[in-house]
């Protein structure tokens, strides 16, 4: 069976007033940030892709590894109707979901949403064509912003993978929990991935790779705010900086500027100054206790059913009903 065309509540009209708003906002701030999903460009998702094959960035394999154990335990348990996908990307760990509710269930509908209207495109037509008889309906959107947009009917599973509810600052976080319950239903499922604290000597590494393909992955928001707002970044002027926060137990990356520099961002209309060595704040991956996420769950109305991680502790699945 061939998708279902997208479903699109993000136009460019709407995604280019946000990333204005994003970057005036985030470059006139002191201290300077940039918020880390318009990474994602093409060029963006492909580095990205290439990350989680890295050796050091363990997240995207340990999960995969879990999924893979229990996903036949979450396919009966949930007896889900319908899979929704946050920030699905290429859908990749999806499979292991979706090969599970063939075995097990009785899945009729696949809904990945994402801001990548080409992964998307990619992975509809991907998923459609394996899973014959399974109705794909893609959906290009936001998560923090589009979630009363799922579809309704049918015992739903939100399955919010990968650990990026991480990029989510704490009071985000409890915002977006509360606003996925409200969208939910009785008896609805939550299958969230989330990365857990752990020692900085492997967290690190994670986000400072020794091939620098993270260090392309950051810079390249750069080129993203040159094409879309005609600015004049040169990426190679700045540093990638990761470093772990001890107090807040999240990472930040961040960008360094070499020298001092002026860029001017045409379609803004706006000139901003760096001085040599400072920073802006890229992105906050948050790390997790088991304990404390399942506690936000229930502050946010979910109760937590199964909690699994992998031997060594470093990524955990939480699967939770809303009540
Ligand atoms: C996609 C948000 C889960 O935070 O680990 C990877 C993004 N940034 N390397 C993460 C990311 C740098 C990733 N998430």
């Amino acid at each position: 069976m061939s998708a279902d065309p997208l479903e699109i509540y993000l136009e460019e009209r709407d995604l280019a007033r946000t990333l204005r708003e994003d970057v005036r906002n985030g470059l006139t701030a002191t201290p300077k940030s940039l918020p880390p999903k318009w990474f994602y460009d093409a060029r963006g998702s492909e580095l990205f892709e290439e990350i989680t094959r890295l050796p050091e960035y363990y997240p995207t394999r340990t999960e995969r590894a879990i999924l893979d154990r229990y996903a036949d335990e979450i396919a009966v348990t949930t007896g889900a109707k319908t899979l929704i996908e946050l920030g699905s990307g290429s859908s990749e760990k999806t499979r292991l979901l979706l090969d599970a509710f063939t075995r097990n269930g009785n899945l009729g509908t696949f809904v990945p949403l994402d801001v990548s209207t080409s992964a998307l495109r990619q992975s509809t037509s991907d998923i459609a064509a394996a899973y014959p008889g399974l109705r794909v309906r893609g959906i290009v959107g936001d998560f923090t912003r589009h979630l009363d947009r799922l579809p309704t009917g049918g015992r739903r599973l939100v399955a919010f993978l990968g650990g990026t509810i991480g990029n989510l600052l704490p009071a985000e976080r409890g915002e977006f929990l509360r606003a996925m319950h409200a969208a939910l239903e009785t008896d609805d499922w939550l299958l969230l991935g989330v990365d857990l604290v752990k020692e900085q000597e492997r967290l690190v590494p994670a986000y400072d790779d020794a091939a620098g393909v993270t260090a392309e992955f950051n810079r390249n928001v750069l080129a993203v705010v040159n094409r879309e707002l005609g600015a004049d970044f040169d990426p190679s002027a700045f540093d990638h900086v990761a470093i772990w926060d001890p107090q807040r137990e999240w990472i930040e990356m961040r960008l360094r500027a070499r020298r001092a520099a002026r860029i001017r961002i045409d379609e803004l209309d706006l000139e901003v100054d760096f001085a040599a060595g400072e920073e802006m704040r890229t992105e906050v991956s948050a790390k997790f206790r088991p304990e404390g996420i399942a506690a936000e769950l229930s502050d946010a109305g979910f109760r937590v059913r199964s909690r699994w991680t992998d031997e060594q502790n470093l990524f955990a699945l939480l699967l939770a009903q809303v009540v």
